[in-house]
């Protein structure tokens, strides 16, 4: 039976700190400080909208996430400044290690997939403008199901469509709270930690598997190819 990987989307396949290019070129020096907050606040209201049960979709958390750091930073930004910034997070890069452990991954017959909390339409383009959309069977979005992770509802939505069972399908991802989520929903989980300094949670549940890499991960499952 081939093994079966949900792929987290921003944060492990695609790097949300690539907004700090454009970023720079509207806030300068504070470019960094203001894409974490950007980030942490996008899935703080992903989470709250799921426990409220007041589902928008994940553009919208991203929308309002943006004007909140723009307020809290004191940054003015004009509504087209903040249109081309939210235009600029459709088009992320993938992280360096993407592309050749994808490949290998798929050259060892692992059926892949992308997952995430983005709508569908949103993941493909960034995927494809990313060039590693070749590499995945499929897309599974828990818009489908206007929830958000850490539901345990969007992870059995994942192996529904994916046709696979928990214990032998896999989350990858570089979010702990991802990671912990699936595992919690009866799942595998690996955490990409790409930091030395990235710390995971300090819960009962721990990652079955921690790699500092995709490519790495390809090595552990023994599908390291060439
Ligand atoms: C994703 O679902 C959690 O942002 C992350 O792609």
């Amino acid at each position: 039976m081939p093994i079966t990987i949900a792929f987290d989307v921003y944060g492990t396949l695609i790097d949300t700190a690539g907004i700090v290019t454009a970023l720079r070129q509207r806030v300068g020096a504070q470019a960094g400080p203001f894409s974490d907050l950007w980030r942490a606040k996008q899935l703080e209201y992903s989470f709250r909208r799921g426990l409220m049960q007041n589902y928008q979709d994940f553009s919208v958390c991203t929308r309002h996430a943006l004007d909140f750091c723009c307020e809290t930073l004191q940054v003015a930004l004009s509504a087209a400044e903040r249109d081309s910034l939210l235009q600029a997070y459709r088009y992320l890069p993938a992280f360096d290690d993407a592309k050749l452990g994808l490949e290998r991954l798929k050259a060892a017959d692992c059926r892949l997939y992308a997952f995430s909390n983005g709508k569908p339409d949103d993941v493909r383009n960034l995927l494809q403008h990313a060039g590693i959309d070749q590499f995945l069977q499929g897309v599974v979005s828990t818009d489908e199901i206007k929830s958000f992770k850490p539901n345990p509802a969007v992870y059995a939505h994942f192996l529904r469509q994916a046709g696979a069972c928990g214990s032998e399908s896999w989350l990858i991802s570089g979010n702990p709270f991802d990671v912990i989520g699936a595992i919690s929903a009866g799942m595998r989980g690996a955490w990409i930690k790409r930091s030395p300094q990235a710390v995971f949670d300090p819960w009962e549940i721990q990652p079955t598997l921690t790699v500092g890499s995709i490519v790495e991960l390809c090595e552990v499952l023994g599908a390291g190819g060439a």
